[in-house]
């Protein structure tokens, strides 16, 4: 029979995202309310191989669910992506009596809780990043809000931009992934989405289509491009001489991974929060908790990351037909 687990950890990594800490909240209050002890590991793995090892009680997480970012800080952690580093990270479990950890985290925080399930650490994955570009989840914490704030600085952009018959280039964040692109397309009736899974790097195209606009009447042009693709500063100036529109690029930057969660981030967050630990003290391990087809669900590890994932083939038709 597996060991029963007395002291769960907690660690955000990679990205930061909003709802986090909803997660966080959630995990330490039902692990408390099951009569476990919960440590928060702070900085991600790099905490963890540094031993910034915290006790948590209730009250450490008061105060916590409307804010954005993520209480315990996060980072990346080269040397946790070495043998020696995990190593290293599962004595210091041990060490510290961790008998499980909740990571909350994208694809690459879930292939460390991977390899320190291998070691004999219980690990429950978490999807918590803006780019919702996780395969075997359809919801991703902080992606709702980053969306959102997103499509509200377009919404602002597009006004100006159509006051001043411009052309506008608004980059969002998704260096890999472009699900942020195009719900924000959608969401605010863009002209022109480029996605990296998509993107032809036909620029001709885009200024015909920038031209023939002017000639229909449209009083602004917007493009959301994708930060996987870029140089929206340069693609504004050869757009602007090639088509004599006037066209300007917004980069909205790291605006879109702050900022207090919707009430979809922080009820989803939740809810995984306390799966998570529900998963551990049911005997679980080297687990991902998903919401899937409408439901909150959990993989194994190991499927989930040999999942694909693309953007939606229909949503991204009809952001080119609905302009
Ligand atoms: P995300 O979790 O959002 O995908 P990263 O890919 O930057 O973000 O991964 C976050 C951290 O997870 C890395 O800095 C590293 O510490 C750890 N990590 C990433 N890939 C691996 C791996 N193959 N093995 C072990 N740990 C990894
Ligand atoms: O993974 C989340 C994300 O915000 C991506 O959309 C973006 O490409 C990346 O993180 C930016 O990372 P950093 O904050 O390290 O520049």
């Amino acid at each position: 029979m597996a060991k029963e687990i007395n002291t769960i950890g907690v660690l955000t990594s990679g990205g930061d995202a909003p709802g986090m800490n909803a997660a966080i909240r959630a995990v330490v209050r039902q692990a408390l309310s099951k009569g476990k002890k919960v440590k928060g590991i702070k900085r991600g793995y790099a905490g963890l191989l540094n031993e910034e090892i915290i006790d948590m009680d209730a009250k450490s997480v008061s105060d916590t669910i409307s804010r954005g970012g993520t209480i315990l800080q996060t980072a990346r952690c080269m040397e946790f992506i070495t043998p020696e580093g995990q190593q290293q990270g599962a004595e210091i479990c041990k060490k510290h009596g961790i008998d499980a950890i909740v990571v909350i985290g994208g694809d690459g925080s879930f292939q460390g809780a991977q390899k320190l399930a291998a070691l004999g650490i219980n690990t429950i994955g978490l999807p918590g990043t803006i780019d919702l570009d996780i395969a075997c989840t359809d919801y991703t914490i902080g992606f709702d809000t980053a969306v959102n704030t997103a499509m509200e600085a377009i919404d602002k952009v597009r006004d100006t931009s159509t006051s001043h018959e411009r052309c506008s280039i608004i980059e969002v964040m998704g260096r890999g992934a472009g699900h942020i692109a195009l719900w924000c397309g959608l969401a605010n009736g863009a002209e022109e989405v480029l996605l990296p899974e998509k993107y032809d790097y036909d620029e001709q195209r885009l200024i015909n289509q920038v031209i023939d606009a002017r000639r229909y009447g449209k009083q602004h042009y917007i493009i959301i491009n994708a930060e996987g693709i870029g140089h929206s500063q340069s693609m504004a100036k050869r757009i602007e001489e090639a088509t004599g529109v006037e066209t300007r690029a917004t980069i909205l930057g790291h605006m879109q991974r702050g900022g207090s969660p919707t009430c979809k981030d922080r009820v989803y967050a939740t809810t995984m929060g306390a799966m998570a630990v529900d998963l551990l003290c049911e005997g679980k391990s080297n687990r991902v908790v998903a919401h899937k087809d409408g439901k909150f669900v959990d993989f194994d590890i190991d499927e989930a990351l040999a999942m694909k994932k693309s953007v939606d083939e229909y949503m991204y038709q009809i952001s080119r037909t609905l302009v």
